[in-house]
């Protein structure tokens, strides 16, 4: 597995983006248009290239065997601190595929953004996420109620956080 930039204009990535935004886990957890069109996933491609230009979004590509695996992206913030954001395509999950690139993109962000900090957020129901969190070394901080916008509807969602001194 490696953490690469994204490929834009290849037809093979674009497809592999549009089949894990369709899938429903991803819908019912994640913020993203229903019906998830083509368009869609160029612009997503387009927006990862685009946040590394304005400096406000890092995305790498999860590649497994050269191809395109899903995504994990950094959103900082000010105060040297970030927000994680992950997620795979269907056919890599199950075996530790986001544990692994999760936790080269945390060494990455605290070694060379310099990062105190990193916040994870989810909703309360997502235990796969939980689950590569807690692996990674996060702490849970607490359940707030209504803490997630989803499709106009506030849901309960869970906090945690990892610092730069955490063991991971
Ligand atoms: C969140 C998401 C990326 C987690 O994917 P995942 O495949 O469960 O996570 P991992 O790649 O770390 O794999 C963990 C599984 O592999 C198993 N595994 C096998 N070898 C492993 C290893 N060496 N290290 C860690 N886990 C391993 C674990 O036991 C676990 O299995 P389980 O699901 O039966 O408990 C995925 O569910 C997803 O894309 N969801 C939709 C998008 C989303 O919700 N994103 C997060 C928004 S906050």
């Amino acid at each position: 597995m490696t953490l690469r930039a994204v490929r834009p204009g290849d037809a093979d990535e674009v497809a592999a983006v549009l089949e894990q935004h369709r899938d429903p886990q991803v819908q019912r957890f994640t913020w993203i248009p229903d019906p998830y069109e083509q368009l869609h996933a160029e612009a997503f491609l387009a927006n990862a290239e685009r946040g590394w230009r304005d400096g406000d979004l890092a995305t790498f590509v999860v590649d497994v065997g050269g191809r395109y695996r899903g995504t994990v992206d950094l959103r900082p913030e000010p105060g040297a601190w970030a927000e994680i954001g992950f997620g795979l395509h269907p056919a890599a999950r199950g075996r530790g595929v986001a544990t692994r690139a999760v936790r080269r993109l945390l060494t990455w962000g605290f070694e060379e953004l310099r990062l105190a900090g990193v916040t994870w957020r989810a909703d309360v129901a997502n235990t796969a996420s939980l689950g590569v969190a807690l692996r990674c070394g996060f702490t849970v901080e607490g359940r707030v109620r209504g803490l997630l916008l989803h499709r106009g509807e506030r849901v309960d969602g869970v906090i945690a956080t990892l610092l730069a001194s955490d063991p991971r």
